[in-house]
């Protein structure tokens, strides 16, 4: 099975709540911690910088891309301390930093992205992560973008954006990410044996700037559509998608709908 590309989790999320707003609210949340030894368990750009700014012991971050790995190394490869390491591997690995503990792990949009690397480990992944915890685990997701009937237009648009977006990927053979909503995350780590000392929405307004990202990614997948007739009518219904998009975000000053969220939580000792 082949893996989404590693530009869908960034594009993602880069026009929504600004990353830095849902790392600054976990910073609040840690009060002061010392971070200790840093573990971010699912990297990217927008993740490593951030954990590179705070004061660690020493930095550990895992992907299971080799693209991700190099945008990562582009982005903090000059900041690595000899103490700090870049993992490309996969959590359904057993040997993967068996035996290594961390103050502070941090999964950033991880949960969403397993689909793509490792399909139906979801619901084992907190599992998995919590011998590596010895202090607070933060977990950083995106609700599915609306569940159940479409209130608004803005909620019906930005599901047609994102369900043409997945239509695309899954016709070029790729798999995309599925993101779960904060009660199932705050069941699976409860489940998990942790327990939540904060959880919280951060609603989202979504831009110009997503709605031509997602239906570019669409776009791009198109060449590998075997069935030629299909690939056309996709791309017309594109580029009909983007005209609404736009001109409905530029009515209401961008497309409301959903969340991302923040958990915080500790090991049950
Ligand atoms: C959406 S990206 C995370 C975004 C990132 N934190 C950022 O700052 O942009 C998801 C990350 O989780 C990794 N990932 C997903 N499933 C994984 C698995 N089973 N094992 C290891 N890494 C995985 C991906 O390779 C990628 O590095």
């Amino acid at each position: 099975m082949k893996q989404v590309k590693p530009e869908q989790g960034p594009e993602r999320k880069s026009e929504n709540t600004a990353p830095s707003a849902l790392f600054r609210h976990v910073e609040h949340l840690h009060a002061g911690r010392d971070w200790g030894a840093f573990l971010d368990a699912g990297t990217g750009v927008n993740s490593s910088l951030w954990g590179m700014s705070l004061p660690t012991s020493r930095w550990c971050a895992v992907t299971g891309s080799r693209a991700h790995a190099a945008q990562v190394r582009k982005v903090v490869g000059d900041r690595l301390r000899p103490q700090d390491r870049l993992i490309v591997g996969n959590w359904l690995d057993p040997e993967l930093l068996t035996d290594e503990r961390f103050d502070t792990v941090l999964a950033d949009y991880l949960v969403g992205a397993i689909e793509g690397f490792s399909p139906y480990f979801q619901s084992q992944l907190f599992r998995r992560l919590r011998p590596l915890c010895r202090g607070m685990l933060y977990v950083i997701g995106l609700d599915p973008y609306v569940v159940g009937p479409a209130r608004t237009p803005a909620e019906r648009m930005v599901r047609e954006v994102g369900r043409l977006r997945d239509a695309c990927l899954i016709l070029a053979d790729e798999t995309p990410y599925r993101e779960y909503p904060l009660e199932w995350a705050v069941n699976a780590l409860t489940d998990a044996g942790f327990r939540i000392t904060s959880a919280r929405r951060f609603a989202n307004r979504y831009r110009e700037k997503w709605v031509h990202g997602q239906l570019d990614m669409g776009l791009r997948r198109l060449a590998k559509v075997t069935d030629r007739a299909l690939a056309t009518a996709l791309e017309d219904r594109i580029g009909e998608t983007r005209t609404h998009g736009v001109a409905l975000c530029r009515a209401e000053g961008g497309l409301a709908c959903g969340s991302d969220y923040v958990v915080a939580c500790e090991i049950v000792p």
